[in-house]
């Protein structure tokens, strides 16, 4: 079997730990006889530095040339930092998902008993977390009509949802609860806005449907939703939210764990699917060599699950474990005896070569 990856690594240290991640995925092909045909395309602040263009046509090209798509990260200070830039590293981000359809963005936030006393919450509410957000990915307020006042004196952004986009994300979640805890929670702001209440009703309606009966149906305004994320997050099996708000819950959601650098996403639609971390550019780190890659490996992981390939994924999940147990990790985690972010990246490639 030979898969086409398209690879953009983007910012900051988007670079770096995607080499660790090729690296994994280099060693899980020739151990499990298949290929990869690797395909570097420009996103980010990288591909304005070196074309005017946050997401150039030809980086849209090959990703619909390929078999799934990985992303480093995407984003940069200098633009950060100046209201009046007109081309964004970001905006290169919103026109990959769109453009390749990728509706849902799918996080799990699950928690390792060795990194307990890492998390800034008390173990015994962590203890057993593990939960998947489903977070609507090119709807909302991200890309409804937004605009500002000629005198330059009032700003609007606009939230849309049709059915038909609450719809096909909501089968997704619904669909993978069903392989897991049969619990969905629905979090939105029904007590104030009208797209939370097409939410709800569109939601209420798909439970009904019998393929679904088992399927436990929960909704919680996200201010809520917010507090209970850390004082009780283990009541969580599958989360289903809209974009805006599934943006802030998942890097709340993030912190559970004891390290951000921990968390790998998938964003999959129409067809096509791409697999990222969940943590941003990191630009005071970049070019350290202390980045911690372990999220783009579990991206990989991911990835690789999502080829068919479960095997290799399953000995990178095992070989992720083993690092963690081993002390084998950056200083994000590890103050005291941190490893570069390169020899976390040749260990668990050695781990998986060897086994
Ligand atoms: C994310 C990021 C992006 C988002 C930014 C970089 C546009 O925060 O993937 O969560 O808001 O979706
Ligand atoms: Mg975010």
């Amino acid at each position: 079997m030979n898969y086409k990856i398209t690879v953009l690594r983007g910012d900051g240290i988007g670079p770096e730990v995607m080499e660790q991640g090729l690296k994994i995925l280099q060693a899980a092909a020739e151990k499990y006889n298949f290929t990869v045909e690797i395909s570097e395309a420009l996103i980010g602040a990288t591909a304005i530095d070196q074309t005017g263009n946050p997401l150039p046509d030809e980086s849209i090209e090959s990703c619909k040339k390929s078999d799934a798509v990985l992303l480093g990260a995407v984003g940069a200070p200098k633009y950060d930092n100046d209201p009046t830039a007109k081309v964004r590293p970001e905006q290169g981000l919103l026109k990959l998902r769109k453009s390749l359809g990728l509706f849902a963005n799918i996080r799990p936030v699950t928690t390792y008993e060795i990194l307990y006393d890492k998390s800034p919450i008390k173990t015994d509410r962590i203890k057993g977390v593990d939960f998947v957000v489903f977070r609507e990915l090119t709807g909302g307020i991200y890309f409804g009509k937004k605009g500002k006042s000629e005198d330059g004196k009032t700003a609007y952004d606009t939230s849309d949802y049709s059915v038909e986009e609450i719809d096909r994300i909501t089968r997704l979640a619904f669909d993978t609860a069903l392989n897991r805890r049969k619990k969905v929670c629905l979090v939105d702001k029904a007590n104030v806005l009208e797209t939370s209440r097409l939410w709800r009703h569109t939601v209420d309606k798909i439970a009904q449907e019998p393929q679904y009966s088992e399927i436990e149906l929960d909704k919680m305004f996200v201010d809520n939703a917010a507090m209970q994320l850390i004082q009780w997050p283990s009541q969580f099996d599958v989360i289903l939210t809209e974009n805006m708000f599934g943006d802030i819950i998942t890097d709340e959601a993030s912190v559970i764990p004891g390290s951000m650098g921990l968390l790998p996403s998938a964003s999959v639609g129409e067809g096509l699917a791409l697999f990222e971390p969940i943590h941003g550019s990191y630009p005071q780190a970049a070019g350290k060599n202390i980045a911690n890659p372990f999220a783009t490996i579990l991206s990989v992981a991911m990835m690789l699950e999502h080829l068919k390939q479960n095997d290799a994924a399953k000995l990178i999940r095992k070989a992720v474990d083993k690092a963690l147990h081993s002390g084998i990790v950056t200083e994000d985690i590890s103050k005291d005896n941190p490893k570069s972010t390169t020899e976390v990246g040749d260990w668990v490639k050695e781990f998986i070569t060897s086994d």
